[in-house]
């Protein structure tokens, strides 16, 4: 462990030598990490700084802390025991072992780690004076979870998660929707943070990015290949950003609601961290995508949270649960600088189900067809920042 600055996660031989030399039982040298991981929590509102210290299956130990958000109601702040579970997820854990916490687990905690695969035996150790160990079934029984809503088989939060959103069509797909996408565009774009760039570029990854030219016109623009080599860096950045989101909605974890999301963000300097979704069977206890990638910013280091530069949104068109606005709302008080894009993807495989699932499952080719007919790209001046609806899909396979 390096002088200074205490890790966000200590890796398994780590743990067993640190563990070895305090001569203390494991959930004894355990309960010694929580007064210095407390160190770390940023609440400017409570001054209460809640530090959690979890062990998983792999043997690696994560820490949490709480995060508060000085401006926003109350209900936006991350509990340390859910940026435990965040910080676990994001770095692969499969499985929570035992935790141990500088004060007793609040309600909403107890029922977010109910998500966790045999929640009820989850040990937990509040490090006071006391310093008492109990299951989890001690601090909620009674427990309403996910065995009320979900079959037994179904993976839980930090069980492998695949929701299967694509978006990477052809060449040949990808310029039938560059030609979809200039016909359906409208508005004109100015993204100071990442430059004007108004013509359509074709990613490194087949993806297109086209962005409109022209104020409500509705006419196609031509693009050089001088202008396509211009933007390229600027798209690339984009890119980058949206194949993060992406990559969080994939691993997200919405059950109830069959509405994933991702969420990337870049810093000034370049960094980029990236959050999943994370539901709850109550609801109301679910970590936002923005909230999850707080934790990676804060896990690696990150400093104020106006550093944040780019931020990028991957939701499902049309999702009953609809986290794009929101999330405006609190980028708007946390980082005001922030541009912010949106990309929507249309679900095929489940509004297919919708229908009574009597339309077949969709093949690879048939969906790289629809994302072409499909992909629609709307830019929204939103207070001189940029918001970028991308329409793609789910191929539910
Ligand atoms: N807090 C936690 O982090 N975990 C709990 O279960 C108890 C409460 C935080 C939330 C808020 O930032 C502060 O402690 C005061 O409630
Ligand atoms: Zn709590």
């Amino acid at each position: 462990m390096k002088e200074g600055k205490l890790p966000f996660v200590i890796e398994a031989e780590e743990v067993d030598r640190l563990h070895k030399a305090s001569g203390l039982s494991l959930e004894g040298f355990l309960a010694t990490l929580v007064e210095p991981t407390r160190s770390l929590a940023r609440a400017p509102i409570s001054k209460f700084h809640v530090g959690a210290v979890g062990l998983g299956s792999s043997g690696r130990v994560f820490r949490g802390v709480n995060i508060e958000f000085v401006g926003l109601p109350l209900n936006n702040s991350i509990h340390a025991e859910q940026f435990l579970v965040a910080n676990a997820a994001r770095n692969g854990e499969r499985r929570l072992q035992f935790l141990a916490v500088s004060a007793a687990p609040c309600g909403h905690c107890r029922q977010f780690l109910q998500e966790l695969r045999g929640a009820s035996d989850l040990r937990i150790l509040i490090a006071d004076s006391k310093a008492e160990t109990h299951e989890l079934s001690y601090f909620l029984p009674h427990r309403f979870g996910p065995q009320d809503l979900l079959e037994d088989d179904f993976p839980l939060l930090l069980e492998p998660q695949s929701n299967s959103l694509c978006l990477n069509p052809s060449p040949q797909e990808a310029s039938d929707i560059l030609e979809d996408a200039t016909r359906h565009s409208a508005g004109h774009h100015e993204d100071h943070s990442v430059g004007s760039v108004d013509q359509s570029v074709q990613g490194m990854n087949g993806m297109t990015l086209a962005i409109a030219n022209g104020q409500g016109h509705e006419e196609r623009a031509n693009f050089s290949d001088q202008q396509l080599l211009d933007a390229a860096p600027e798209a690339q950045k984009l890119i980058q950003l949206q194949s993060l989101a992406l990559e969080a909605a994939n691993h997200s974890y919405a059950p109830y609601t069959n509405c994933p999301s991702g969420l990337s963000m870049m810093t000034r300097k370049g960094n980029l961290y990236k959050g999943s979704y994370f539901e709850s069977a109550a609801y109301n206890p679910s970590l936002p995508p923005l909230q999850a990638a707080v934790v990676a910013f804060v896990a690696e280091g990150g400093g104020q949270f106006d550093e944040i530069l780019h931020v990028a949104l991957v939701e499902k068109a049309g999702a009953t649960v609809r986290q794009a606005d929101t999330i405006k709302l609190v980028l708007d008080r946390i980082s005001p600088k922030a541009s912010f894009r949106f990309i929507q993807f249309y679900d095929l495989y489940h509004e297919n189900h919708d229908r009574g699932g009597q339309i077949p499952k969709p093949s690879p080719v048939m969906i790289s067809r629809v994302i072409s007919k499909v992909m629609i790209i709307v830019m929204i001046t939103l207070k001189g920042d940029s918001r970028l609806e991308i329409t793609g899909c789910n191929s539910g396979l």
